[in-house]
């Protein structure tokens, strides 16, 4: 394994690129490849099973492509898959958990609100997370029904996202939240929509910055981090249609390539 390998990553679908995008602003030197599993999305709502499979066809797809580690930007494929994932392929995984941590230890109002997918709010790794913090503080959570499809189909500043959001987030509200923690990729593109509708004391939080941070050591420990010099263009694959991902990475701006790839 060489460190000017990329650093591989995959989604559900566009989400994944509000992880990318944090990634690629504290390591410019790493060549990276985004793939979105859109044609699959939401993962949320399906069994273990099957989302054990698609992080398998997606990992094995960047394995194909050289990646060097592999950054599992979905909330719902990390709670339920990288421990698969781990022990079946010899590269470094980086996952993606809610910062139930951070939240919990600057809640005032000792409660927290969670938005997340079923298949998170379900699994073993986000019942364990949440239990180290519940004897101190509420935590709320919410399945974010509908909201991934939204987002996919370019929709997150629609009123119907501004309704749906409103409604989910209304009993978590009356509890007095003092924090938001994001428990999905897709859900950093919602800040706008929830900027209007949450009270301004109310903070939200995501754990992108986390993630790449965490790559960084990750790389660091593997002696894998790129050597600094060049930053290579990064590519983007979708296997629908690519222009929600390239309207949220703007790609024409950025001279970023997107393409369609059928995995
Ligand atoms: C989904 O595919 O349902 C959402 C992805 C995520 O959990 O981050």
């Amino acid at each position: 394994m060489s460190s000017t390998q990329p650093i591989g990553i995959f989604d559900s679908g566009v989400g994944g690129t509000s992880i990318w995008k944090e990634i690629h602003e504290l390591l410019p030197f790493e060549k990276t490849i985004y793939l979105a599993d859109s044609k699959n999305a939401p993962y949320g709502k399906k069994p273990i099973g099957e989302i054990i499979n698609l992080s398998r066809k997606n990992t094995e797809k960047l394995l194909q492509m050289g990646a060097k580690t592999i950054v599992v930007a979905c909330n719902t494929a990390t709670t339920n898959a990288i421990k698969v994932l781990r022990s079946n392929y010899n590269v470094p995984f980086i996952g993606i958990e809610p910062a139930i941590k951070p939240a919990a230890l600057h809640s005032k109002t000792k409660a927290i609100g969670i938005l997340a997918t079923q298949g998170t709010l379900t699994s073993e790794l986000f019942h364990q997370a949440s239990e180290l913090y519940s004897k101190d503080i509420h935590i709320f959570e919410v399945e974010g029904h509908g909201l991934v499809e939204l987002i996919e189909s370019g929709k997150r500043n629609s009123n119907q996202t501004k309704n749906l959001l409103r409604n989910l987030l209304k009993p978590m509200l009356e509890h007095s939240i003092d924090y938001l923690v994001l428990g999905c990729s897709h859900y950093p593109y919602l800040v706008p929509v929830l900027k209007e509708i949450l009270p301004e004391d109310v903070q939200v939080i995501d754990s992108g910055e986390a993630v790449a941070r965490h790559t960084k050591v990750v790389l660091t420990e593997n002696d894998l981090l790129a050597p600094e010099g060049i930053n290579p263009i990064p590519e983007f694959f979708s296997n629908t249609n690519p222009e929600v991902l390239a309207s949220l990475i703007n790609a024409e701006e950025n001279n970023f390539k997107v393409s369609h790839l059928d995995f």
